[in-house]
């Protein structure tokens, strides 16, 4: 058995959540590594649909160990909404543990959320309004309270004490707004903390002890590479580590234990808020994936930017994550389109740019996609119960995108359920992710760049 983390390849959204599930079935534990309620991850089983926010997607499976990380930005309430909706469709959710080293997010992070931004004016992120990046913000400059702060009053009431005048000198100076009462916050985090205090736990000690055990984990991404704090597309990035390296930064198990690195790939990109996006179609087909796709925010319900998929970008996350192998979603979404288009390169001042100019955001201003045109499939493949018997135009799409990103593709997705989910004939069935050698592809397709 082994570790596999789950990433996603562009801006986020890319179905990370059905991907975690599936492994999930024959995980004995799921860890979430970063990044907090920004996030939105759907599953669907059978006839019933998921939203999580926080909690790992693998409290879908009663027998698997949940663990919300060291790197995780927990709201409380949130959190609390969240367990009792599951308990409340019938989801035990016994087996969950939270990191006493995870940070808080709290009323005033939200409220500097949305003050920040309103001031950004026209350079607004476009955040989730969620209070995250204040949060981290917070974790940075060492004043910020955890989760190990949350379960102890006593503990709380002295941070606090350090830590509202701080945040009410920010709030009525600069935004000229009310200041918190710090006896109000203590009475509504009272009954948040005792509620989640016996979860709280070391969760590192507990990821290390089921991946020297040799035990089945898997980290769940939230967010994705291009989001993150460093590799992404700063300043329109989240203020977490979502790539692979996070994984280990975000629960305390060492970079040498990562078996498996799984990058999540829609078959089109998407991104939802501000920044730069190469790919984005303005036009009646952008608008014709965002509607059959559903490209709505799990979280905030806003409209995403819908464009062909960038391969560029897919390459840099398989460099930067160390990707082992693909999953291609949503190709039932990019159905019934004449031809299909993918980036297979930018354009810039007459030179042609193979790889992600990383090195300075302000490298991407004037990069033009260059595009390979494919046939396209007809519609209706959502039933399809084997890869080979998917349209050749679809499969003969999916090895291009494999060509591509220099990665196989382990997975393929034809729809939200479980069983929209087809494995290519030669890739060995999910559950050989865990025991495949470390570091090394699975199956006996290495593409060629
Ligand atoms: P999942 O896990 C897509 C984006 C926001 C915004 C930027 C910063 O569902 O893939 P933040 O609230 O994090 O400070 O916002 O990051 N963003 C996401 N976009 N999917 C997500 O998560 C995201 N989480 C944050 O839209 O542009
Ligand atoms: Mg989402």
């Amino acid at each position: 058995m082994g570790a596999v983390v789950v990433v996603g390849t562009h801006w986020g959204d890319e179905a990370k959540g059905k991907f975690v599930d599936l492994l999930g079935q024959d995980a004995d534990v799921v860890i979430r590594y970063g990044g907090g309620p920004n996030a939105g991850h759907t599953v669907v089983v059978d006839d019933q649909t998921y939203k999580f926010h926080l909690v790992p997607c693998g409290i879908l499976n009663p027998k698997t160990l949940c663990l919300m990380a060291d790197g995780m930005a927990l709201d409380p309430e949130i959190l609390v909404k969240e367990l009792d909706e599951l308990e409340a469709r019938g989801i035990r959710t016994a087996n969950l543990r939270l990191s006493a080293n995870a940070h808080v997010v709290l009323t005033y992070h939200k409220q500097l959320d949305a003050l920040e931004e309103a001031a950004k004016g026209e350079r607004a992120l476009g955040t989730t309004g969620r209070g995250v990046g204040p949060c981290y913000v917070d974790k940075a400059a060492r004043t910020g309270i955890r989760m190990g702060d949350l379960a102890n009053p006593q503990r709380l009431k002295e941070r606090l004490e350090a830590v509202l005048p701080q945040k009410n000198a920010v709030l009525t100076k600069i935004y000229d707004a009310a200041p918190l009462d710090l006896n109000a916050l203590l009475e509504q985090l009272r009954p948040l903390g005792e509620r989640l205090a016996p979860l709280v736990t070391d969760t590192s000690a507990l990821a290390s002890e089921a991946v020297a055990a040799g035990k089945a984990v898997v980290f769940e991404g939230a967010q994705a590479t291009m989001l993150d704090i460093d590799t992404g597309t700063y300043p329109y990035v989240t203020s977490s580590h979502p790539v692979a390296g996070g994984a280990c930064i975000g629960t305390g198990v060492p970079p040498t234990k990562i078996d498996q690195v799984l990058g999540v790939v829609k078959a089109y990109t998407t991104r939802v808020g501000a920044g730069t996006f190469p790919t984005e179609l303005l036009d009646e087909r952008g608008e014709r994936i965002r509607e059959r796709g559903h490209e709505y925010g799990t979280t905030t319900g806003r409209p995403r930017r819908c464009g062909w998929l960038d391969t560029v970008v897919l390459r840099f996350a398989a460099r930067t994550n160390g990707l082992t192998g693909i999953c291609v979603g949503h190709l039932d979404v990019l159905a019934g389109f004449p031809t299909v288009s993918i980036c297979t390169m930018y354009q810039k001042n007459g030179h042609l740019l193979r790889d992600f100019p990383a090195g300075d955001v302000s490298l991407l201003d004037g990069c033009e996609p260059v595009y390979e045109e494919m046939p396209g499939w007809p519609e209706g493949i959502g039933n399809v119960a084997r890869f080979e018997e998917l349209p050749p135009a679809a499969q003969a799409y999916v090895r291009r995108v494999e060509e591509l990103a220099g990665v196989p593709v382990v997975m393929a997705s034809i729809g939200p359920r479980r069983d929209q989910t087809l494995v290519p004939p030669d890739m060995p069935p999910p559950r050989a992710l865990f025991s495949a050698p470390r570091g090394v592809p699975v199956g006996p397709r290495v593409p060629a760049r």
